[in-house]
């Protein structure tokens, strides 16, 4: 018995329960075998999903349910001895990776400074989130609305809508980072009204002024948690002669970096472990709160130069309604000590850190995905 798709899923929501154990669906072989027959029907099933597709981390957002996946954007890839690649672990797994693959495995972040470096890893990281949300068998073809760094060229935001494509999407939706991150955040963004946000991210720092649903300034810079790293494996290696990991560096950056000094953890120090330049053997070493703050002033100088920019350039009413409301931080970057604190100083405004710093681009991605109105008004089109 063959029945027209549409008239399947009639069917079975008539006789309720799994279309695989359903008599009708047993009948017809062809249904079993053919899985171009489904497709009809998988399109209906897709689930639209958000993703922040960022340098250090990628978040999913699923419609309906929320927040399912937030991992490294890292692959690992093993290659044979023809030289043909195969995609072996994505995310956390392929993250404890980094720094300890063998010769045939290569641990890649494949976005750097923002955008993206490796399309063909980049396309294999989106098809596993998109299978991580839509379930390993399902050909589900979803609607995505994907946040990309607002200062990209055309010629980018149309690698990361043919990424996604190629990953599986159907239709493909590209919001402004800061602007996601401001919706995520709570911010007023429709009103007529100046809301200034400041993300810092793995690879971008993006501040930018945000009112009637438009981004009216922005300033995007490359320095954020990935050169804040740089700083410190450059600090250890010119000074104390060790060589260490993107790993350990980022270790310290959390455990002990700071942005603006604290009285009380000035002394805290932290044992780190790396190779010896000089004898070439592995060694350990002890550095301080202090000493990693003044290693990684270059860049923290940079995100405030970026900020000091972007104010001197606020058209004169909106810098009216900055003064007032102040700036909102966001991105991981935002999570460094003190750097709230530092901005505060310089800029003389107030400063606060969104509730949910690493998850608000995902989020507001999320909210527009979820109000069309809203999401015509924001998404680019490429
Ligand atoms: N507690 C912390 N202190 C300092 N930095 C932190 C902290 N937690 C996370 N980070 C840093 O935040 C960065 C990741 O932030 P986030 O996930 O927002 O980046 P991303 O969205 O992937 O990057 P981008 O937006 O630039 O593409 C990393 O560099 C990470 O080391
Ligand atoms: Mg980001």
């Amino acid at each position: 018995m063959r029945l027209d798709p549409v008239a399947r899923v009639l069917l079975t929501g008539i006789l309720g329960g799994s279309i695989r154990k359903n008599p009708i669906f047993l009948l017809s072989s062809k249904y079993v075998k053919g899985q171009c027959m489904f497709n009809p029907i998988l399109h209906f099933m897709a689930k639209d999903l958000a993703i922040d597709l960022g340098t250090a981390n990628t978040l999913v957002y699923v419609k309906g349910k929320g927040i399912i996946a937030d991992e490294p954007s890292v692959v690992a890839v093993h290659r044979d001895s023809r030289g043909a690649k195969k995609v072996i672990a994505v995310g956390n797994d392929a993250k404890n990776m980094l720094g300890k693959t063998p010769g045939n495995i290569d641990a890649i972040r494949p976005l750097r400074d923002g955008v993206i470096a490796d399309f063909e890893i980049t396309e294999a990281m989106l098809k596993y989130f998109i299978q991580k949300a839509n379930g390993r068998k399902s050909r589900a073809r979803p609607r995505i609305v994907i946040s990309v760094p607002s200062c990209i060229t055309p010629v980018e935001k149309r690698a990361v809508k043919e990424s996604a494509e190629s990953g599986g999407a159907k239709e493909v939706y590209l919001i402004e980072q800061p602007m996601a991150a401001a919706i995520g955040a709570g911010l007023p963004i429709t009103e007529p009204n100046g809301s200034m946000i400041v993300d810092i991210g793995g690879g971008t720092t993006e501040v930018a002024v945000i009112s009637l649903a438009g981004i009216v300034y922005c300033n995007s810079v490359k320095a954020a948690g990935d050169k804040i790293d740089l700083a410190i494996i450059q600090y250890i290696k010119r000074k104390h002669n060790l060589l260490i990991g993107e790993r350990t560096a980022e270790m310290i950056k959390i455990n002990l970096g700071s942005a603006y000094p604290d009285p009380d953890e000035e002394r805290i120090t932290m044992e780190i472990k790396g190779r010896d330049l000089v004898g070439g053997t592995p060694n350990t070493l002890e550095v301080s709160s202090a000493e990693i703050r003044q290693a990684i002033s270059d860049p923290v100088k940079a995100i405030v130069e970026a900020i000091r920019i972007a104010l001197e350039r606020t058209p004169p009413e909106l810098a009216g309604d900055i003064v007032d409301k102040g700036i909102v931080m966001s991105g991981g970057g935002a999570m460094l000590k003190n750097i709230d604190v530092l901005i505060k100083e310089t800029s003389r405004l107030p400063v606060s850190v969104a509730g949910n710093p690493t998850t608000a681009v995902c989020e507001g991605a999320g909210k527009a995905l979820d109000e069309v109105k809203l999401l015509r008004e924001i998404a680019s089109y490429i």
